[in-house]
């Protein structure tokens, strides 16, 4: 037996926002950009929100699996960017794509979530509770930016990626091991204070508690070196303990498919398991980071252009705010 990726798809807004449009906004230029993070253009919503981009990208891996949304078993949305609170973004899934049948609910463990999201519907399918699984990244973050921050405004994009899981009785495709993990971020390396932060309890005066609104910045924040170094080593450190556990090399794998939040950090990874950048699918070029959605959106643009095969071995990883950090092997 095995559980397998039968699908998959991708939804971007249609607003693309170039470099050089952002050096109208902050101190930047496009040199800077391209140079430090190999980022050129991202998309940008301008009405599209996470629950509508994850239902787009859904929608095409449900089409790309020849599967009906009315089989749908599982739906799990990873994103860190919800516009809400409740209903979650499985559930506005579940509904704007009539996956009536589904259970769904969602999973933050930010950059990481598609990869937490994954190994979670794995470990169900896996257990027989349910047969099959859709897992959608979506983020929507170009509203937790700061604007008026270069340090953090020219790294995201907005966008959606999503897989179909299912359990098959033969073969050897399909997931070969996932693995997760997370440490402490008391040092704060990475972090957006919820929206909730600035509310004030009636209660709050009874404690001596301050005024919310003061504490509360509601902007994504980091501290670009600590995460830098954090991500490249986390990528290379997943990337091999997945392998490890699939009794595989990094030789074995024909086309990685990682994260993308620098394209540096990606150089370096591949740098450190002496591996030619060609194996990676890199995306980060024209969507910036997409945290929970970046990689699933690799991995369908490196299906879609044909760079894997059946039989072919992938591998996904990802690292984010919590810290969280994760890497998943399949065979195609
Ligand atoms: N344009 C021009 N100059 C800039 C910009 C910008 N957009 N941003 C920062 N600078 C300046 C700084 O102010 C600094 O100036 P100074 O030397 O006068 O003080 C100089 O450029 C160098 O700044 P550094 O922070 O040292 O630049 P660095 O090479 O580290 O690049 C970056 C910054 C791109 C954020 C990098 O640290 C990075 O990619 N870190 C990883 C963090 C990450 O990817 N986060 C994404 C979200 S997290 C995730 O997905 C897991």
């Amino acid at each position: 037996m095995s559980i397998r990726i039968m699908g998959t798809g991708s939804a971007l807004p249609g607003r693309v926002v170039e470099n050089r449009e952002l050096e109208g906004m902050v101190d930047t230029s496009d040199e800077w950009i391209r140079e430090r993070t190999g980022i050129g253009s991202r998309h940008v919503s301008t009405g599209e929100t996470v629950a509508s981009l994850a239902a787009e990208a859904c929608g095409r891996a449900l089409a790309d699996a020849g599967r009906q949304a009315e089989e749908v078993e599982l739906i799990l949305a990873a994103t860190c960017s919800p516009e809400e609170a409740a209903p979650c973004v499985a559930c506005r899934i579940q509904s704007e794509i009539g996956a009536g049948n589904a259970v769904a609910f969602d999973v933050n463990a930010a950059c990481a979530g598609f990869l937490f999201a994954l190994h979670t519907a794995w470990a169900y399918v896996e257990a027989g509770i349910y047969r099959n699984a859709l897992i959608a990244g979506s983020e929507v973050l170009s509203k937790l930016v700061d604007w008026e921050d270069r340090a953090t405004c020219i790294l995201f994009g907005d966008g959606a990626g999503a897989v179909v899981l299912e359990w098959r009785d033969e073969g050897d495709a399909g997931i070969l091991s996932s693995y997760m993990e997370n440490s402490d971020d008391t040092e704060r390396t990475l972090w957006c204070d919820s929206a909730f932060t600035a509310r004030t309890v009636p209660f709050d005066a009874e404690q001596g508690l301050p005024e919310a609104d003061a504490a509360c910045d509601p902007y994504m924040r980091m501290a670009g070196q600590a995460v830098f170094k954090f991500a490249t080593a986390a990528m290379v450190r997943c990337t091999e303990e997945a392998l490890a556990r699939a009794q595989l090399s990094v030789d074995d794998v024909a086309l990685f498919a990682p994260h993308q939040a620098n394209e540096r950090i990606i150089r370096y990874a591949a740098k450190k398991m002496d591996l030619p950048l060609e194996r990676f699918q890199i995306i980060i070029d024209h969507v910036g980071n997409v945290s929970g959605a970046s990689a699933l959106i690799a991995l369908n643009e490196a299906l879609c252009e044909g760079k894997l095969k059946q039989g072919d071995v992938a591998c996904m990883a990802g690292f984010g705010g919590g810290l969280t950090a994760g890497a998943c092997v399949f065979r195609i």
